[in-house]
């Protein structure tokens, strides 16, 4: 008998589920997680999303030697969504959990993250969902140790996917990424868009004094200084796109926006150019397509998750 097939908002249903704590991650390390806002499930259900088509593709890819997962904010591995009462699964988790249903796909799991207590809640989080001879958790700022980590995971045969899950504008500047966008990995970035805008007309209102710039300047890098002519939020976005694309590479978006609930960011996955249209960024473009056609989906989602409601009928 023919399956049927998933409705999207089912498909994301389960995502969501699935990046929810159910106590045992939060329990490594108590009370040390990260605190955001509820968007944050969608911008981590779109991580699980890419994450778990990465792992799907590679396993079948017969000239893969050793693959990597590189995780620059790593974060402490638990995200506490503010004003309710659930955890989701930081990024470095899913990862783990995607490539373990995938037979381990991920010879190591390096993750960066600058905050002591983090990194160790991190590297205790890790260790309980991944044997601990493949996980790294470096304490330090990622610009510093991105050349070490690149030369860890470089060679014949290999590939990795990175992750660089911005917060506001501070972190790696795009010189720092640079060298990883030149070779073939794939890189999802978070770009928090209304932040961007936010520290522009901090920028703007001080005539661009070059202290004012600093914080928008390492973010695009010395190659972008476009930045400072941004008529709107989505100028900045596409010029950061329009960078990445300019070494070789296709990107797509997820855009995560309401303007009710007040926040704008979007997940970015890019790749080198190939000649083949890839499985993947179809992917990426129907996630994307499924967040624009159902606006609602974020108040939606979290009453099914709160009311732990698995009746889709009402909806549909
Ligand atoms: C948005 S959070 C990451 C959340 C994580 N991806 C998750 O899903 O739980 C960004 C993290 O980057 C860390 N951070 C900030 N600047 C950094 C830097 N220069 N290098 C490494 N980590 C940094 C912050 O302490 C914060 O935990």
């Amino acid at each position: 008998m023919a399956r049927k097939k998933m409705d999207p908002f089912e498909r994301v249903l389960k995502n969501v589920h699935t990046i929810l704590d159910d106590g045992t991650i939060y329990n490594e390390a108590i009370g040390i997680e990260n605190e955001y806002a509820n968007h944050t499930l969608f911008k981590l259900t779109s991580f699980n999303y890419m994450q778990n088509i990465y792992c799907q593709v590679m396993k079948n890819q017969e000239w893969l030697k050793h693959c990597y997962y590189v995780d620059l904010m790593g974060g402490s591995g638990c995200t506490k969504i503010r004003d309710r009462s659930l955890y989701a699964l930081g990024s470095p988790i899913l990862a783990a959990i995607n490539s373990n249903e995938m037979g381990r796909l991920f010879e190591k799991i390096i993750c960066v993250e600058v905050e002591k207590q983090r990194a160790e809640a991190l590297y205790s989080r890790l260790c309980a969902v991944y044997p601990k001879e493949r996980v790294i958790v470096y304490n330090c700022a990622a610009e510093e140790i991105i050349p070490e980590i690149i030369q860890e995971t470089s060679g014949k045969g290999c590939h990795s996917l990175v992750c660089v899950d911005y917060q506001n504008t501070q972190g790696p500047g795009f010189n720092d990424l640079i060298p990883l966008l030149n070779e073939r990995r794939d890189i999802i970035i978070t770009l928090m868009t209304q932040t961007l805008w936010r520290a522009f007309n901090y920028a703007k209102v001080r005539d661009f004094d070059p202290r004012s710039c600093e914080a928008m300047a390492k973010f695009f890098g010395n190659g972008c200084p476009q930045w400072k002519e941004a008529t709107c939020q989505e100028y900045l976005e596409e010029l950061y796109c329009n960078n990445i694309r300019s070494y070789d590479r296709r990107v797509e978006t997820v855009k995560i926006q309401n303007e009710d609930c007040n926040f704008n960011f979007s997940t970015c996955f890019s790749c080198k150019n190939t000649k083949s249209d890839s499985p993947f960024m179809k992917g990426i473009v129907e996630l994307n397509n499924f967040f624009h056609e159902k606006p609602d989906i974020l108040k939606i989602v979290l009453d099914k998750v709160e009311h732990k409601i698995t009746q889709l009928d009402d909806y549909l």
